[in-house]
């Protein structure tokens, strides 16, 4: 039962390089910008605990099962959902999948690039010394002067959306590869550094209670959605990449166990960068609760007081600034691959026009911070309202789709047949988890949510 995939290309030759490029493609604002901010508004270790299972029992097998589908197809993420519907003689609808996830993968990359537009911006102000010295409300006050203005936040979305074209112009296991295994060493080096630093500086202990004594009644409804919705955001999956990168996956290697690295390397740097963030925020009295600028006040400040700390603090915004290049790329991989695949449009034409759509989309985040700040969407400004609609509903959504297509529509011989190197015990361990844990572990948390704020 090679059919399908004996024809097309086989991708990446070695698990080191799969790896290497997935680990590019989950490591990236979600872990360093916005995992502390989470758990800043969410009330610190409940909301972790409560994460960490969800990437458990409901993120890491959806992430397998998208690799699986993507392994199986070959191709971009619509094509390859409807060949694999074909041939398990399903209807070709579920290609659904694919559609919904460049749709919402555009989406994301509209606001994520403007957070990484900030992440480029703040290499230049602190390489700059603009933060020599400076207070928590001073570099508060240079957050909010950066955000009212829209120009500069336009040119640095602009500059970050000019390069993930050209990376993925190139195609993706020439442009990610070599970034990524440069980058994730350092990255790891880095935030050790950091986090020994500021826990020296800032309050250790605060932090620690904080992220890992649980207090379960600080823990709403909506906290548990987020941590179900950032768990599918930090692993990147729900939107097709997955599946896009899984077209890649070498042959005759262990997909659980390069998933397995990956999904640690990940859960590591999250933890990491709350242990680098949150002694800082603890010692300056800044609110956890603080929301999105949680990062670009207290990083800066730790920094700004460190000798030599405009140059460390440039070091870090710049790991932060590729950790999202490599995270954008995977954002786009899936609508670019469609465009020239199923098209046949020239791949940087195709990149092109989808970098267009993202950045007209963007605008909205952009001005949501000044000239549109006045606009709410359910009580939340256009960026909020983006980004939890994405991340806590079409995200999970996404992953439910594929959990019920992978899980009890493909045939399990099929599904053997690409995890063919796992043994028996584990194969079935994922799909007894796929089928029984993680699809209707999405859907109890959605309605345990929505049906509070209906009923
Ligand atoms: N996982 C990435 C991050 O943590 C974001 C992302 C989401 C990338 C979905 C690709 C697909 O920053």
């Amino acid at each position: 039962m090679k059919t399908l995939s004996q024809t097309k290309s086989r991708g990446w030759r070695r698990s080191w390089s799969f790896v290497a490029a997935t680990t590019g493609a989950t490591i990236g604002l979600g872990n360093l910008w916005k995992f502390s901010y989470l758990a800043g508004e969410n009330g610190g270790a409940a909301f972790i605990i409560v994460y960490l299972v969800c990437i458990l029992l409901v993120a890491m097998p959806v992430m397998i099962a998208e690799i699986v589908l993507g392994s199986r197809g070959r191709s971009n993420p619509i094509t390859t959902v409807q060949d694999v519907s074909l041939e398990a003689g399903v209807s070709t609808w579920w290609q659904g999948i694919g559609w919904f996830g460049c749709f919402a993968g555009l989406l994301v990359l509209s606001y994520y690039s403007v957070i990484a537009g900030w992440s480029f911006a703040y290499i230049s102000k602190l390489f700059a010394g603009d933060f020599d010295a400076t207070s928590a409300q001073l570099a508060g006050d240079q957050f909010n002067a950066f955000l009212a203005e829209p120009q500069s936040m336009l040119e640095w979305q602009g500059l970050f959306l000019l390069i993930i074209f050209l990376t993925i112009a190139v195609g993706i296991r020439r442009g990610i590869g070599l970034l990524a295994r440069l980058l994730m060493p350092l990255l790891f080096v880095t935030l050790i550094a950091l986090a020994v630093y500021s826990s020296q500086v800032g309050d250790f202990q605060a932090a620690v209670n904080f992220m890992f004594t649980p207090d379960f009644s600080s823990l709403t409804r909506q906290g548990v959605l987020a941590a179900l919705g950032h768990a599918f955001f930090t692993l990147s999956i729900g939107v097709g990449a997955m599946i896009a990168y899984g077209a890649y996956v070498p042959d005759k290697r262990s997909i659980t166990s390069m998933v397995s690295v990956v999904v640690v390397a990940d859960t590591l740097v999250s933890l990491l960068a709350g242990l680098a963030i949150f002694p800082l925020v603890f010692s300056l009295n800044i609110a956890p609760a603080m929301g999105p600028g949680l990062m670009f006040v207290a990083v800066p400040y730790g920094f700004g007081n460190m000798i030599y700390g405009n140059y460390y603090g440039a070091l870090f915004f710049l790991m932060v600034s590729l950790a999202a290049i490599t995270s954008g790329v995977a954002l786009m991989e899936p609508a670019t691959s469609w465009l020239s695949e199923r098209l046949r449009w020239w791949r940087p034409v195709a990149a092109l026009m989808v970098v267009a759509i993202v950045w007209l989309l963007g605008l909205a985040s952009v001005f949501s911070f000044n000239e549109w700040k006045g606009i709410s969407i359910a009580g939340m400004s256009i960026f909020s309202a983006l980004d939890f609609f994405t991340a806590n509903i079409l995200l999970p959504a996404g992953g439910l789709l594929t959990a019920i297509f992978v899980g009890w529509k493909m045939r399990r011989e099929v599904l053997r047949d690409e995890l063919y190197v796992e043994g028996r015990v584990l194969f079935s361990l994922w799909y007894w988890v796929l089928r029984y844990i993680a699809a209707p572990g999405v859907l109890v948390v959605f309605l345990s949510s929505f049906l509070k704020e209906w009923v």
